[in-house]
């Protein structure tokens, strides 16, 4: 018998349908993985992961987090801050923590749960598709909503974000309607930061034009209504697409699991373990790409500067070191030793994670009464072809007397 070559290719069809095999090997045969085609270095084990995210010095963000804009080594102009490295990104993540407060989350429960109920109350028990009817649709109204993004330009803000996102299998680049849909929401943005300073709302765009800090140097204290368009136009795709997988994710792996489902519906106070786990077990943002800022001699490979480096926190949360019984989804797991690496690490880890466990929390708990039995269609289950963010496009579900 021979072994197949190990080849990560993280725009193949293997990858867009999960590749924990192919991470299982990765972690064993090659830790530091070089892909020759496209020419990018790769960790997969939770102790090199976690080290990387944390070393921004030598593993930069400013060259881009996806391989097509990371492996063109430039710094672009304009860009949010998931693309900063410090002092820059200590700058902005000083500004939108003031607006992005945990009291400011928590004041959002009601209207997240307005919306939620809405997009839930629709859909047919009988038949429907918990991404495409439910999942897909709440999390961008949240935000949109939050930002204070006039009703009639919201599903014009979600079909931008989605064009942004998209990538057919094979396509590193982003294609033409891709680059137009950045361009027409950084736009649309900019637009709304110059309306929302002219006159201020009570939205999360007017507190962001307001919003300073201090400074003992001679950069300004605010944000443009450059950076507040960018900050913006990142949070649909962070924010939103993210969410999304990991409720779409939730049912397949429930299906899967249906003595954890059991489980929840016995003790709903387990939910918030229950949304931890589903965030490792599922990891909505499979990767970041960073851009190496000088040598690195790991596991006996050097990693030359100048390249693009995968962190796939998807193989890390699967690392049966980390995690013991990795591919088991288990909403009782103890979690106090190792965290998962679902939100990132370090100086980039996700600001918007209280929002994002707030809602989905929100959504468990009215899927739990909604559904309390209930099939997946596994066959018909479709993924997305998307890059960092990975998951289900389509989870037809059935709810069972
Ligand atoms: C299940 C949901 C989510 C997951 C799995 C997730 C995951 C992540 C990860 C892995 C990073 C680190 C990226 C890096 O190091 O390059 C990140 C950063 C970020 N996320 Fe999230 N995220 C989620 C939801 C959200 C939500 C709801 C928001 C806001 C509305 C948000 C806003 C951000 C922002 C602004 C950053 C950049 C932070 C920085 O660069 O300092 N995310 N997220």
């Amino acid at each position: 018998m021979t072994i197949a070559e190990l080849e990560f290719d993280p725009f193949s069809q293997e990858f867009f349908d999960g590749a924990y095999d192919l991470y299982a090997r990765m972690r064993e045969e090659a830790p530091v993985y070089y892909s020759e085609k496209y020419d990018f270095y790769a960790l997969s084990r939770y102790t090199d992961v976690a080290a990387a995210y944390r070393d921004f010095s030598t593993y930069s963000s400013a060259r881009g987090i996806d391989l097509a804009t990371v492996r063109r080594g430039e710094v672009p102009p304009h860009r949010s801050i998931i693309v900063m490295d410090p002092p820059e990104h200590r700058h902005v993540r000083g500004i939108v923590s003031k607006v992005f407060t945990p009291r400011a989350i928590a004041e959002l429960r009601p209207m997240a749960s307005d919306q939620i109920d809405r997009f839930l109350s629709a859909v047919d028990p009988a038949g429907f598709d918990l991404v495409q009817d439910f999942s897909a649709l709440f999390p961008i109204e949240i935000i949109s909503r939050m930002l204070g993004v006039p009703e009639a330009e919201r599903t014009q803000v979600r079909l931008w974000t989605d064009e942004l996102l998209h990538r057919e299998v094979g396509q590193i680049e982003m294609s033409e309607v891709g680059f137009n849909a950045v361009v027409e929401i950084s736009r649309y943005y900019y637009a709304l930061a110059k309306a929302r300073r002219a006159d201020p709302q009570d939205d999360m765009i007017s507190r962001l034009v307001q919003a300073e800090i201090e400074r003992d140097d001679d950069q300004p204290p605010t944000l443009s209504n450059m950076e507040i368009a960018m900050f913006a136009a990142l949070l649909g795709g962070a924010g939103a697409e993210t969410v999304a997988k990991l409720i779409g994710g939730a049912g397949v792996a429930f299906a899967r699991f249906p003595d954890q489902w059991e489980k929840l519906q016995q003790d709903r106070s387990k939910i918030p373990d229950a949304v931890e786990e589903l965030l490792r077990y599922e990891s909505p943002n499979q990767y970041n790409v960073r851009y190496s800022m000088k040598d690195v001699r790991l596991h006996g490979v050097t990693i030359p500067a100048g390249k693009p480096v995968f962190l796939l926190l998807g193989s890390a949360n699967r690392d049966p070191e980390a995690f013991p019984d990795a591919h088991v989804l288990d909403i009782d797991r103890d979690r106090s030793q190792v965290p998962s690496l679902a939100f990132g690490y370090g100086i980039h880890s996700c600001l918007g994670a209280a929002l994002a466990r707030l809602e989905s929390s929100i959504a468990l708990n009215r899927l739990l009464d909604f559904m309390p039995r209930f099939e997946v269609d596994l066959d018909r289950c479709t993924r997305v072809t998307m890059q960092n963010v990975a998951g289900y496009n389509n989870v037809p579900v059935r709810v069972l007397r």
